[in-house]
Parts: C-alpha cells; sequence; structure tokens
C-alpha cells in the first residue's frame, strides 16, 4: 500500500489523519490510550476493521501506562482502560470484539508477571493488525469473482484500505479485480455527511490508478436506471445473524435503488464483523453524531444557524436486498442465518 493506516511503531501507535485528507498526508504518533480513544472518537481512525486494530493496539498501550503493585490492581485498570475505548463509538461491532480479545488474552496470561502481560497484550494488537491485513486479502480474491470485465461498481462510503489495516474490504474486492486484470471502473458515492466516499475512497483509489468517478450520493439511481452501474459493493459495521447489515448511512437507499434496477448488491466483510448475539437489525445501536457534520461543511455553515439536525452515521439495509457477503471464508448467499452460523464455527 502507499500509504499506512496505523501501526505499532516504537511502542507509539502511528495513524494517519482521516480528518485531514485529502488535503495533507499527516500521520500522528500516539503514547496514551486516553489519546487513542479520542482519535477513534474524532474520526482520525475509522471504518469498522481499523477501530478494532486501533482499540487493540489503544489497549496496549494503556496496559503500559498502569502503575501497579498487585495484579488486582493492574487487572481492574486494565478494565477501566477496555471501558473507556468502547465508549468511543457503538456501532462497529469491530470494536468490541478486538477489545474482548485482549481481555482474553490478559486473563489467559494472569499467572505471568506484569510486563511479560504488557509483552502478551502488545503482540496480540500487532497480530489483528496483521491478521486484519490478510483477511482483507481474502475478501478480494473470494469477491473479485463476482466482479465482471468490464464493470461498473457503485460503492458507498470507505471500505477501503483506510478503514482497515490495509487493502480494504469493499474496496479489497475492487482491488483484487483489478490487479487481476480486470478492466473495471468505480463510482464513488461522496457520501454525506462526513464524505468518506469524496475526501478518502477517492484519494486512495486514484492513488491506487484505479478508474474512479465521483458522484454526489442522490445521483446513484439516476446512473442506475441508465445502466450505467454492473453491481454495488458495500462494507460492514455490523451484521445480524440473519444476514441485516448495519454500514454508512444511505447505505440501504442504495441497496433498495439497486433491487429496483436489477443490480447486484454486495456486502463485503470480515467473520469480526459478524453479530450473532443479534437476531436481525433492528437491535444493531445506530450512532447519532454532531448535528455539525451536517450544518457545516469544512468549517463553514451550509444551514441556517439554529436549525434542528438529525445525523444518524448509519443505517441497517435488511438481508432480502443483499445478493451475496463476501467473507474470507467464502461468499455467503441467501440462507444468512444457517450459513453466518457455520462460518463462525457455532
Ligand atoms: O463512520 P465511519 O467512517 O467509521 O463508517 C465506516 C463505514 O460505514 C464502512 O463502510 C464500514 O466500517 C466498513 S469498513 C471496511
Amino acid at each position: 500500500m502507499s500509504f499506512r493506516t496505523i501501526e505499532w511503531r516504537d511502542d507509539k501507535v502511528v495513524m494517519i489523519d482521516q480528518t485531514r485528507l485529502p488535503g495533507e498526508e499527516v500521520y500522528i504518533e500516539y503514547s496514551d490510550f486516553k489519546s487513542v480513544a479520542e482519535a477513534i472518537r474524532g474520526m482520525v481512525i475509522r471504518g469498522a476493521p481499523a477501530i478494532g486494530v486501533a482499540a487493540a493496539m489503544g489497549v496496549a498501550l494503556g496496559s503500559r501506562e498502569i502503575i501497579a503493585d498487585t495484579h488486582e490492581s493492574f487487572y481492574q485498570q486494565l478494565s477501566n482502560v477496555c471501558d473507556i475505548l468502547a465508549r468511543t463509538r457503538p456501532t462497529a461491532v469491530n470494536l468490541f470484539w478486538a477489545i474482548e480479545r485482549m481481555k482474553r488474552v490478559a486473563e489467559a496470561h494472569r499467572d505471568k508477571d506484569l510486563n511479560s502481560i504488557r509483552a502478551f497484550l502488545k503482540a496480540e494488537a500487532i497480530s489483528i493488525e496483521q491478521e486484519d491485513l490478510q483477511i482483507c486479502r481474502a475478501i478480494g480474491r473470494n469477491g473479485a469473482a463476482l466482479i465482471k470485465e468490464g464493470a461498473t461498481i457503485l460503492t458507498h462510503c470507505n471500505a477501503g484500505g483506510l478503514a482497515t489495516a490495509g487493502y480494504g474490504t469493499a474496496l479489497g474486492v475492487i482491488r483484487a479485480a483489478h490487479e487481476a486484470g480486470k478492466n473495471i471502473q468505480v463510482f464513488a458515492d461522496e457520501t454525506r455527511p462526513w464524505l468518506q466516499g469524496a475526501r478518502l475512497t477517492a484519494w486512495e483509489l486514484m492513488k491506487d490508478h484505479i478508474p474512479v468517478t465521483l458522484i454526489s450520493d442522490n445521483m446513484a439511481g439516476f446512473f442506475m436506471k441508465k445502466g450505467e452501474i454492473s453491481c454495488c459493493v458495500v462494507g460492514a459495521d455490523r451484521i445480524a445473524a440473519n444476514g441485516d447489515t448495519a454500514n454508512k448511512i444511505g447505505t440501504y437507499s442504495v441497496a433498495v435503488l439497486a433491487r429496483e434496477n436489477g443490480i447486484p448488491f454486495y456486502v463485503a466483510a470480515p467473520i469480526s464483523t459478524l453479530d450473532l448475539s443479534l437476531e436481525n437489525g433492528e437491535a444493531i445501536p445506530i450512532e447519532e453524531r454532531h448535528s455539525r457534520e451536517v450544518t457545516h461543511l469544512q468549517g463553514l455553515p451550509v444551514a441556517p444557524e439554529g436549525i434542528r439536525v438529525r445525523n444518524p452515521a448509519f443505517d441497517v439495509t435488511p438481508a432480502k436486498y443483499i445478493t451475496g457477503i463476501i467473507t474470507e471464508k467464502g461468499v455467503v448467499r441467501g440462507d444468512y442465518e444457517r450459513v453466518l452460523k457455520r462460518l463462525v464455527g457455532q
């Protein structure tokens, strides 16, 4: 990759600042877990798998900040670190999945000295990051087969290298199809209000010389109806047991439009984005973000002062609109309930 989303370097966590892209490519170093929590909340890093990696590295950093005389005090403080990181963003399940994984490692080494436990936590966080990159490549390989020669693929938000440890999920599928020599192009929805499509997807695809055309969100139906879109591929923040999928606000509208126009609609996501504890999408917590994201663009007001605003950051696409869910273990089509359970090994 021509950029690094997040890495553990010299016992610091380094992230590309996604709030400043595409204008500036700036990397920020974090040496305390509270700043990592702030970076997740403030969307310096965003995208479900990347948030998971950041949280895991945050736990590892936090473990190094703890001053404790006893194991009891260490574990108590570590639990507080995990709670603070878990309160940053509610929708992407990868955040909670990664924190749970870190807690399990800490538990498994209770009999070791504190510095060894810290070393195990650091190693686990780095593994989560490295595994995610491998998983994205597998998702890419599995999904590329669904992309036809000459296809125009519509994507929403940014499910790319910036949203993962690298390569991406939805953009992983696109990258793999491009690398396989298919002559494809991408339509990127700008993705109001935070503009992940315009600022991030357009940036990383252009960097990789993958043909990309930017459209505003309300243009998707126009191009679908004209027959200019071959398929849609998006990422996911949480997938319930029945396949209902939470993703960036506006994804549901894209899926309904795709169905109306007879266009396949695919979700690309790692197994860590599945939340089989939820029967369906209704139970997925939806983050509501600050009104300023809607009323302002680049700090400038685009709405009258004092206007009432709603700003849900995600919506849920019912499984019936999803043609297939592309995972690192294969593509699931229909009968999500049974097959997703099998994939997770339950
Ligand atoms: O609010 P964001 O930018 O974190 O939302 C990101 C998305 O909705 C992505 O599509 C999703 O996390 C998948 S990332 C591979």
